[in-house]
């Protein structure tokens, strides 16, 4: 089983909203691909998602229940096969902590019509549609084209 894990930094906005979109898909395609994500910080340990992650996952009927907020570790890096990052600051941040160059890969590198080399952090830009926008697009050519 392919395994797969969305980072970002504080795991309660980008990496729970790419996980739960693709939980989502390998649900309805039964695919053998197993999801999950983390935060290269920590600051959210033990807590749900960001309320507007949840009130757009809820827009688009995608389910958002039972998620807790967690800190990337190193077996997490281990025992996944792709490590899929929002921003060039979480991949420096895993690459210094823990290595793993190879398997880490920019989550706009599987949505390079839309033009961005980043995901905007939306806790900072407030603006969880483009986020949205982004992340459904990788995504689904991540699991669906690949
Ligand atoms: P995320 O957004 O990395 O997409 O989950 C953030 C959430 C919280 C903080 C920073 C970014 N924070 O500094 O608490």
């Amino acid at each position: 089983m392919m395994k797969i894990i969305f980072v970002c930094l504080g795991n309660i906005c980008r990496s729970p909203m790419a996980f739960a979109i693709a939980k989502d898909i390998v649900k309805k395609h039964n695919l053998d691909i197993n999801v999950d994500s983390a935060g290269t910080s920590g600051y959210h340990d033990g807590e749900d998602m960001h309320k507007k992650t949840k009130e757009m996952l809820k827009k688009h009927n995608i389910d958002s229940s039972g998620f807790v907020s967690k800190k990337l570790t190193d077996f997490m890096c281990k025992t996944n096969d792709m490590i899929i990052v929002m921003d060039k600051s979480n991949k420096n941040n895993i690459i210094k902590t823990f290595g793993y160059q190879e398997k880490i890969h920019m989550m706009t590198d599987f949505a390079k019509e839309l033009g961005y080399d980043e995901v905007p952090d939306p806790w900072y830009s407030g603006d969880f549609d483009e986020t949205y926008t982004i992340l459904s697009t990788a995504v689904k050519n991540l699991l669906l084209e690949k």
